[in-house]
């Protein structure tokens, strides 16, 4: 039996309840697999401001340091909103990805057979979509330095970020996304504001002069705004995209409704050592939360990329994948992937009909 220590954060909003699922299909898989976790949950976002009054105690890091994996659901909501930045939820969220160092943020958007009818586009222009976004996330924007709100001479308030990455991070992340796309379609698109932002300039050449390391990988690369529109008009063109923190943040949300909802898609957040952190591309969905209306399934599949990238289970992590393919066949949609003739399921009931499907009924 291999042992596994697991940190749950399910933090906020749907949070809780598509956590409830992943980890009953997780005790199912690890049955199956011979694999043993423990699960130690601890608090994060909105949750642990109204616990501790800050949104990452330094518990929760702990026990996340402690641990072989973390799985997080979302954090986030209206109630604290008008709060500081550094006292938001969203403020746990980036702590948590600095505190454990992980700066490589591996999000898949691959279109499924079952669910071309749920994307707003064309059948013709989705079909066969199958994307890695690399997305920098411990840097850029998010991160720079000066930041922050400030009053100025005349009374006016100024805010102030800073985009800034260093020539080793730009590496760093690149050397990431060329191995990934070594392992994949063998074409890497990188993509920055290089016509506008210094930052940007720099990204480009680093990313241009490691290339040669990797003569077999076709290098492209695109500005932002065009790589946007490139993804809605003609996603089938890209294989793997490299890109820095913002433009990631935004990309991926654009690349996951090529695949019908935002409510598929999962993620990897892994550093260069250390648990990685396995989380949902989407966010608390304060609109539905307690409705038993949430997509399980990019926690799901989020714990099966837990499963392959951070505990090296790749048959544990096909199963479940396959059981999410079976319920897509059988029909079951939760309402953000509904199609006529399909059928309804809230969150329970689509977790009860994974769990059927991992035991191969
Ligand atoms: P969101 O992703 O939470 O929701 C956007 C829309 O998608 C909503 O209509 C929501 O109902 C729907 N949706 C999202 N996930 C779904 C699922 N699993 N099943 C069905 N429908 C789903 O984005 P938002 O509304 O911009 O943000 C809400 C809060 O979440 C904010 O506080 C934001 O900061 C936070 N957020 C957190 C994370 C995270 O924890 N990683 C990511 C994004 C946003
Ligand atoms: C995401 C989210 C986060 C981000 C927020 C909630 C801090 O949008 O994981 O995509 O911007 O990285
Ligand atoms: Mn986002």
């Amino acid at each position: 039996t291999q042992n596994y220590r697991i940190t749950l954060l399910p933090g906020d909003g749907i949070g809780p309840e598509i956590m409830a699922v992943a980890v009953d299909v997780l005790k199912v898989v690890g049955k199956q697999f011979d694999l043993e976790f423990e699960f130690q949950e601890a608090l994060i976002g909105g949750a642990a401001i109204e616990a501790t009054g800050e949104p990452l105690p330094s518990a929760t890091l702990d026990t996340c340091r402690n641990s072989d994996a973390v799985l997080l659901a979302a954090i986030g909501g209206y109630k604290w909103d008008s709060l500081p930045s550094n006292l938001r939820p969203e403020a746990g969220l980036l702590g948590l990805r600095a505190g454990l160092g992980l700066f490589a943020n591996l999000r898949p958007a691959k279109i499924l057979p079952q669910l071309i009818d749920a994307s707003t586009l064309k059948r013709e222009v989705v079909e066969g979509v199958d994307i890695m976004v690399v997305r920098e996330l411990t840097g850029g924007i998010y991160f720079g330095k000066p930041k922050g709100i400030f009053a100025t001479e005349t009374g006016e308030k100024r805010g102030l970020n800073t985009m800034v990455y260093s020539e080793s991070e730009i590496e760093r992340i690149g050397r990431v996304a060329f191995e990934a796309a070594r392992k994949r379609g063998g074409k890497l698109c990188s993509v920055d504001k290089a016509n506008v932002l210094e930052v940007s300039q720099l990204w480009r050449d680093r990313i241009t002069q490691l290339s040669q390391e990797y003569p077999d990988i076709e290098l492209s690369h695109l500005y932002v705004d065009n790589a946007a529109m490139q993804l809605v008009r003609a996603p089938k063109q890209f294989d793997t995209i490299v890109t820095g923190n913002l433009f990631g943040d935004i990309l991926s949300d654009a690349a996951a409704m090529l695949t019908g909802s935002i409510g598929m898609l999962p993620s990897a957040s892994l550093g260069a050592s250390g648990p990685g952190v396995f989380e949902p591309v989407h966010g608390s969905a304060p609109d539905i939360a307690g409705l038993d209306k949430a997509n399980p399934l990019a926690q799901v599949l989020s714990a099966a990329m837990m499963l392959r990238y951070g505990l090296d289970q790749p048959k544990a992590a096909d199963h479940i994948e396959q059981a999410v393919l079976q319920v897509l066949e059988q029909g079951d949609r939760t309402g953000d992937i509904i199609s006529p003739g399909k059928n309804l399921l809230g969150c329970r009931a689509m977790g009860d009909a994974l769990i059927l499907a991992l035991e191969g009924k």
